[in-house]
């Protein structure tokens, strides 16, 4: 398809989901003509890629099309036009009411049809109003975006699993995303593949329930049934060109043996897991319908660390969720003691309409919550400055991503993703290398390249 060069900004909120939707619909758009641009200014096309999961996060939408109205008018003006769409998990959850509310908007796409954007921008070029797709689709989607991508780096998120069945009473996801579906593994493994062949060093597979994958084994498998995960982990950890591989986001309950086996017998696969618990009191848990008890957390924690013994822990945690105690907080902060994470969100409740949590008696006072967050923070700072201290003195293999800040930089990334960052050739840039620890700070590292006597300040 032949085009003339257009330019097109995504702004991308949210998780990691709506970061390799974002490059993908940059795939899609391609084609077209569409190119880059550095701001939504002066853009043809402007995508927001928009994210649901608490107040402040949708009413971003809101704020973001209230500056862009302004540049539509003005590009209007001088004739050249502008398109805006919004897409992701607010335009799934209320859609129509974007199109109602904002006339600045020209067309809404959902998380599982964005497949469809060329049709849909030809479209509001003929008539606003019909440009609206929110089906969930999954196996269309990916049959229709191919495994052919541009790639950022030695670093890549490849989505393998979508939507969610879990129901947390606080979670719009299972409403945004549809339920649970897995990626075909002959589908990935193309994927993944052609991302080796331009680069890319690391994998991160995505699913909002990532460990919950089971999919349609690849052509002439010997055994009948989908795969789960860690089948998965180890088929990718054998195509030539990649050399670390992560997950995320896991479900406590759908972390099996097999799983947790996966992290001894499969070097590739990092010793840094993300597992949320969200919350330690198992009063709390069970309200929040997580199906599982803080023992049970702990449980699988020393099941991984007995696996891999080098392993470092992240999560999510909220506070005030309705009915939250004293106590039941000073729970999690018992967990959180137990645990040890090396990094680790947390987040105030925020009620969202629509989801069980957001009427349930016992909604705790703001300020309240306010208090519980910060004294949840302050320890997982120390947690998290504390694990980075402890890296002092080691030697970690460093996948450089980039230049550094001053010349002759460069940075990259730990096992546990930590931004690493020292003296060395750009030339490695794209590679694992060992790089001797000799600072840390909350955020980042700093060392020299094994070998090397210099030291990075
Ligand atoms: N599927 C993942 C995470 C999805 S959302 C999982 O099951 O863990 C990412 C994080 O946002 C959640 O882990 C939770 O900590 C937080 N979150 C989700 N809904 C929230 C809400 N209503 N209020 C505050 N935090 C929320
Ligand atoms: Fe939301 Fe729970 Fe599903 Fe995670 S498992 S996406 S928190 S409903
Ligand atoms: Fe947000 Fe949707 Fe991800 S609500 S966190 S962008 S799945």
């Amino acid at each position: 398809m032949s085009a003339t060069r257009k330019t097109l900004y995504i702004k991308t909120y949210g998780c990691q989901m709506n970061v390799y939707d974002s490059q993908r619909m940059r795939d899609v758009l391609n084609p077209l003509g569409y190119e880059p641009a550095d701001s939504p200014d002066g853009a043809d096309l402007v995508i927001l890629n928009t994210c649901h999961i608490r107040e402040k996060a949708s009413e971003k939408l809101y704020s973001e099309l209230g500056r862009l109205k302004a540049h539509k008018a003005a590009r209007a003006g001088d004739g050249s036009g502008m398109t805006i769409a919004v897409a992701g998990c607010v335009a799934q959850a209320e859609g129509a009411e974007i199109m109602k509310r904002a006339p600045v908007v020209d067309l809404v796409v959902g998380p599982q049809t964005y497949h469809k954007l060329p049709e849909l921008i030809a479209q509001t070029h003929r008539a606003r109003g019909e440009a609206l797709e929110t089906e969930f689709e999954p196996d269309a989607k990916f049959d229709a975006l191919g495994p052919s991508r541009q790639n950022d780096g030695p670093t890549a998120f490849v989505t393998v699993q979508e939507g969610c069945d879990k129901f947390c009473t606080f979670c719009v996801v299972p409403y945004t995303r549809g339920a649970e579906w897995s990626r075909p593994v002959d589908q990935i493994v193309a994927e993944i593949r052609a991302l080796a062949a331009s680069g890319v060093r690391e994998v991160t597979l995505l699913g909002q329930n990532v460990n919950a994958f089971h999919g349609e084994p690849p052509a002439g498998a010997e055994a009948d049934g989908p795969w789960g995960l860690a089948q998965l982990v180890r088929h990718i950890a054998l195509i030539g060109g990649i050399e670390r591989i992560r997950f995320t986001t896991s479900h406590p309950k759908d972390m099996d043996d097999d799983l947790i086996a996966a992290f001894a017998d499969t070097p590739k696969l990092m010793p840094y897991f993300h597992l949320p618990v969200q919350a330690g009191s198992d009063r709390i848990l069970k309200a929040m319908n997580r199906s599982h008890t803080a023992a049970e957390y702990l449980d699988i924690i020393a099941r991984l660390r007995a696996a891999r013994p080098d392993m470092a822990i992240s999560g999510d945690m909220i506070v005030g969720f309705p009915g939250e105690t004293e106590d039941d907080f000073e729970q999690t902060m018992a967990l959180t003691r137990a645990v040890g994470y090396a990094s680790c969100f947390s987040f105030i409740y925020s009620r969202r309409p629509g989801t069980p949590g957001a009427t349930m008696p016992g909604q705790v006072d703001p300020d309240v919550a306010s208090d519980r967050l910060q004294r949840l923070q302050t320890l997982l700072g120390e947690q998290q400055r504390g694990f980075n201290a402890s890296q002092v003195g080691k030697t970690l293999p460093v996948l450089f991503e980039r230049s550094g800040r001053r010349d002759g930089q460069i940075q990259g990334r730990s096992p546990y993703l930590q931004s690493v960052h020292c003296d060395g050739p750009e030339s490695l840039i794209g590679q694992i290398a060992d790089v001797t620890i000799t600072g840390a700070t909350q955020n980042a590292l700093s060392g020299h390249l094994a070998g090397n006597t210099a030291s990075a300040a």
